[in-house]
């Protein structure tokens, strides 16, 4: 393998921003990967001209060259269908995800899945070791991928490293389950910079770092035995908020969005659920509070009709397979009761869409409805706002989302109260255009002068900023 050219950036994460897929013809293509990680940090790479170092979705022991794809350098690490399935699904999916979401889901402990973590975390971070240029900066990111930093530094002390928590760090409580709690935090600390969605999550790392490490900290900083400091802060992520809007008023997403409201029966109010298909993200509770609004008779299908659009996401993780099922199950029970000819309840797509048609959609909708149990950020929140350039539309967003923290004049919810929800649907159905309008503007504000970019720069600047040394005395 000839070796990728050097570069003073660095992004390693699970995923690159294109998945390999096998085209409908049977030859193989690129399509882009899901998520918000890729969402959030392409406009990034874009801009900063650095390289991605992440797996390529294929399971089947493809060994890529490193390669330009729409601009972007990215030098994908292979994966056996193994280790697709111990450390993708298994280690991270199986048990980092649930424990780090509340245990939304109930998290299994496996010793292989570990084993497996171990050396996919060693392989990124040799491949990072080699494609890092003298001093470089690396910028790790994401659960899968925690013990890369340690592991990065063991090789290369030259290099600024930076990690990037995209989803919640839960309480002591939850996290001190994890059999391996000790090398997943001495992993993360191979970094000058650890960057989290809140400072609950900062919070909680440090004391964690303090009890379970014994590691001297004050505030934000810890201070290793070895006179290096580390910083765990927050840092709130987002959207390329300008290009969505500029997309949203493309003449082809506003005439879009007019024929999604034909199509489905030009109603009053278009209620939107767009979500991977995960578990932590409240599908089944929001899908089951609009059903009993429309049963009860609070609104009526001449009205109302709910689009849930659910990309399909982890489906070879049991959970991810059943809440599929009970989803359908729901939707068709919901279509069975309530439905007319030409007139479903609830129009469910499980499928992935282009940005554009995201757009569309969100033109679309009259109400925004978000609502998961636990949610680091939540981007579809933050696009929906960006998107809504007139002021309109309202958003109802979980209190359990990080972007709650931000978007305050949301109609907030809690997904655990049915009736509550039930409540608030009709709270923001009934809102006249002067409160919507009042609301939206605060938070595209807030979205406006917040965006991906802005987050970049803040975490970049802080971990150049982290001093090389510390003089505290680290006795305790
Ligand atoms: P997560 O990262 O957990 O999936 P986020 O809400 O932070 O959740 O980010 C989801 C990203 O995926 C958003 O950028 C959203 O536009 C995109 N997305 C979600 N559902 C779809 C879909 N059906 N088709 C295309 N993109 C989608
Ligand atoms: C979330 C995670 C990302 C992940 C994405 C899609 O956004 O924080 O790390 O890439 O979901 O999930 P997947 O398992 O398909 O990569």
């Amino acid at each position: 393998m000839t070796s990728p050219a050097q570069a003073d950036l660095v992004i390693v994460a699970n995923r690159l921003p294109v998945d390999r897929v096998t085209a409908p013809d049977g030859s193989p293509a690129w399509r882009r990967s899901p998520g918000g990680l890729v969402t959030a940090l392409e406009p990034v790479m874009r801009a900063e001209d650095g390289a991605w170092i992440g797996w390529p979705g294929s399971s089947d022991d493809d060994d890529f060259e490193p390669f330009v794809e729409d601009g972007l350098s990215l030098i994908p690490v292979p994966m056996s269908a193994q280790e697709v399935e111990e450390f993708y699904e298994g280690f991270s999916n199986g048990t980092l995800w649930p424990l780090y979401h509340d245990l939304v889901a109930k998290p299994e402990f496996h010793r292989e899945w570990w084993e497996s973590y171990v050396a996919v975390n060693q392989r990124f971070a040799d491949k990072a070791a080699q494609v890092a240029a003298d001093g470089a900066t690396v910028w790790v990111q994401d659960y899968q991928l925690q013990l890369v930093p340690q592991m990065l530094r063991q090789q290369r002390p030259d290099l600024r490293i930076g990690f990037y928590l995209h989803i919640p760090f839960p309480p002591a409580e939850l996290f001190s389950q994890l059999p391996w709690r000790r090398q997943i935090l001495e992993g993360l600390l191979g970094a000058d910079l650890i960057g989290f969605q809140l400072p609950g999550a900062a919070a909680n790392f440090v004391r964690l770092v303090r009890s379970r490490v014994g590691h001297k900290t004050h505030r934000d900083t810890i201070y290793l035995p070895d006179g290096r400091p580390v910083k765990a802060t927050a840092f709130p992520i987002s959207i390329d908020t300008a290009g969505f809007e500029e997309l949203a008023r493309s003449e082809g997403v506003e005439r879009r969005a007019k024929e999604i409201r034909e199509a489905l029966g030009d109603p009053r109010c278009i209620f939107l659920g767009v979500d991977r298909l995960d578990y932590t993200k409240g599908i089944y509770s929001r899908l089951r509070a609009f059903g009993e609004l429309i049963r009860d008779g609070k609104l009526d299908l001449e009205d109302a009709v709910f689009v849930q659009v659910a990309t399909p996401s982890r489906e070879r993780v049991e959970q991810y397979r059943i809440l599929r099922d009970d989803i359908e199950r729901l939707v068709g029970g919901i279509n069975g009761d309530h439905g007319r000819i030409g007139r479903p309840a609830i129009s469910y797509l499980h499928t992935s869409h282009p940005r554009e048609e995201m757009a569309a959609l969100y033109r679309a909708a009259d109400i925004m409805v978000v609502t998961p149990f636990r949610d680091g950020m939540n981007l579809v929140a933050k696009e929906y706002v960006a998107c809504r350039f007139d002021n309109d539309g309202a958003l109802v967003l979980s209190e359990f989302a990080g972007a709650a923290a931000e978007l305050r004049q949301a109609w907030l919810v809690n997904p655990y109260d049915i009736d509550g929800m039930k409540a608030m649907l009709l709270e923001a159905f009934a809102a006249d255009s002067k409160e919507r309008g009042r609301r939206m503007r605060a938070m595209r504000k807030t979205v406006l002068q917040h965006d991906v970019a802005k987050w970049a720069e803040d975490f970049l600047r802080d971990l150049e900023a982290v001093p090389e040394h510390h003089d505290k005395s680290v006795r305790r």
